[in-house]
């Protein structure tokens, strides 16, 4: 990851290659714009009233900079109306800066960090003054700056990588809260681009046992527990569910349990449950050919899970935290469950497979079983679980569902100041009614003519939770993105990560002062 570091410095005797100002929307520039113009004879002038660059969110103008700047270049990034700037819209301009200053091909750059009270700074519309400036900053440069390579031979002109981010604090007073929060920033971009890492590795590389295997290495690094459950131990414990998907497979299912004890020996857990499929052929229900690659992406609850365990305990928040990955592939074969199976899960229910591509509430069903054992104050599962939830909300939002709409609105809250939008769908009786089944005690897809394909998902998941306050987010739409966005490149999002750790800190804040 790039290098980040802090320093209080005059904006005009600062050196580097690239010098980024985040403005906001005007019609001619003010405050510390106005003043370096003066500086630099009215350029900064001319743009805004020629409309070269106006401060519209994720607009950019870079400018050759001259004496008696320092700096080699002026780049400015947009964050649209003063009154409507939010912390993602800081996030995106910072990824819009960045990812632009590499493909400039600079080394070097610097974000000017403003004065929290300056008249017409960039604080001013942020909704939430306590999301620290600087750490949503490094976030989204960070972000913006993954890249996914390592399959690739060096090339004769190696594409240009940034070396250094210097935050350039406007006065000393202020350094050493901003490298606090750097830090904390630099910990979620390295825990979102580990789950990205695991998302992006093609199944041949990524099996359960390297799930498995990633989990006991970010449990060393970071201090946490981590068991991995085998075959022998699922028969033992009766996940014929699990059980049931991996049959199909050469490769050996894992159900991995890693444990951070940031809280009292007896206080209760936050329980995260995560999709492992590590690769989704739909079964003996093959899917078709086209865009079938994409299903290698079908362990990001897992990847995501492991993530915020990893920042979780990088972060050191105060809680315990359990994160569950059931992990399998699913495969054709003649060992492979076949339509109108009866599997017998942990829970007891049994469960008619009428669809085998229908195999991540499967999986999910004995994981969620499991994390009951726990007691938990709050049990949370991620999973691409339905196709049918990118027809509801595209690529922009999760769906979260649940028992609980207290704890869904949380979340969707958490995910409004991280950029990582949920919106609520409901499970009512008549969905869980076409979860029955004629000879089993549920089925794992509702009769044709049902619809709502992600309600169902979740109508079934809910058959194995109990009275547990719970909420499923259906990622299936927006883990894997098939564009460049301001801070996410093509490919594998991390998304949930960041809105997970913002979760379990307030839970920790609120757990503090009760
Ligand atoms: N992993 C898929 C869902 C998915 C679809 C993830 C697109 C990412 C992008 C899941 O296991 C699946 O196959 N679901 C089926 C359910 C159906 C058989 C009821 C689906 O959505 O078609
Ligand atoms: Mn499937
Ligand atoms: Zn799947």
């Amino acid at each position: 990851m790039t290098k980040t570091t802090t320093k209080s410095e005059q904006l005009l005797t600062h050196k580097t290659e690239c010098l980024i100002l985040f403005c906001i929307e005007e019609k001619t520039p003010s405050g510390k714009l106005a003043e370096l113009d003066t500086k630099l004879k009215g350029i900064l002038n001319s743009s805004f009233k020629n409309k070269r660059f106006q401060g519209k969110l994720n607009q950019t103008l870079l400018l050759n900079a001259a004496k008696p700047m320092r700096a080699d270049h002026l780049l400015l990034v947009g964050l649209g109306e003063e009154l409507v700037v939010t912390a993602d819209k800081l996030r995106q301009a910072a990824g819009t800066a960045a990812k632009l200053a590499e493909k400039s091909k600079f080394k070097t750059i610097s974000f000017y960090i403003p004065a929290e009270n300056s008249a017409k700074d960039v604080y001013v519309g942020l909704d939430q003054p306590n999301d620290s400036f600087s750490q949503t900053v490094v976030e989204g440069s960070l972000l913006s700056l993954y890249h996914f390579d390592e399959y690739k031979q060096p090339a004769k002109e190696k594409p240009n990588r940034i070396n250094q981010i210097t935050l350039l604090a406007h006065a000393k007073s202020q350094v050493s809260s901003i490298r606090s929060a750097v830090s904390r920033g630099r910990k979620l971009a390295s825990a979102v681009a580990t789950s990205r890492d695991l998302i992006s590795q093609p199944s041949n590389t990524a099996t359960p046992s390297y799930l498995a295997g990633k989990a006991k290495e970010l449990a060393k690094s970071f201090g946490m527990n981590c068991k991995v459950l085998s075959t022998r131990d699922m028969k033992q414990l009766g996940m014929g569910a699990l059980l049931g998907v991996s049959k199909g497979s050469e490769e050996p299912p894992a159900f991995i349990i890693l444990e951070h004890h940031g809280g009292t020996k007896n206080d209760p857990p936050i329980v995260i449950v995560g999709k492992g499929i590590t690769f989704d052929t739909g079964g003996i229900s093959l899917k078709p050919p086209a865009n079938m690659d994409e299903m290698k992406m079908d362990m990001s609850g897992g990847s995501i899970t492991l993530g915020t365990l990893n920042a979780a305990a990088a972060l050191k928040i105060p809680l315990n935290i359990v994160g569950l990955v059931p992990a399998s592939e699913n495969m054709p074969s003649g060992t492979a469950i076949k339509p109108g199976d009866i599997l017998k899960s942990m829970s007891g229910k049994t469960i008619e497979v009428l669809n085998t591509d229908a195999e991540g509430r499967l999986i999910l069903a004995d994981a969620l079983t499991y994390a009951a054992r726990y007691k938990p104050k709050a049990l949370i599962n991620l999973a691409t679980l339905t196709g049918a939830v990118i027809v509801a909300l595209g690529h922009q939002a999760a769906a979260v569902l649940g028992n609980n709409d207290e704890l869904a609105t949380r979340l969707q809250q958490c995910g409004e100041v991280t950029g990582e939008r949920l919106w609520p769908l409901p499970i009512w009786p008549e969905h869980e009614k076409a979860m029955k089944s004629d000879i089993a005690d549920l089925k794992n897809i509702a009769s044709p003519g049902v619809g709502a394909g992600t309600i169902t998902a979740g109508a079934f998941l809910k058959a194995f939770v109990g009275e547990l306050p719970w909420c499923h987010l259906d990622i299936a739409g927006t883990s894997w993105s098939g564009e460049e966005r301001p801070y996410t490149p093509k490919g594998a999002s991390g998304f949930g990560v960041r809105l997970l750790i913002r979760f379990l800190e307030q839970e920790a804040k609120n757990a503090q002062s009760s």
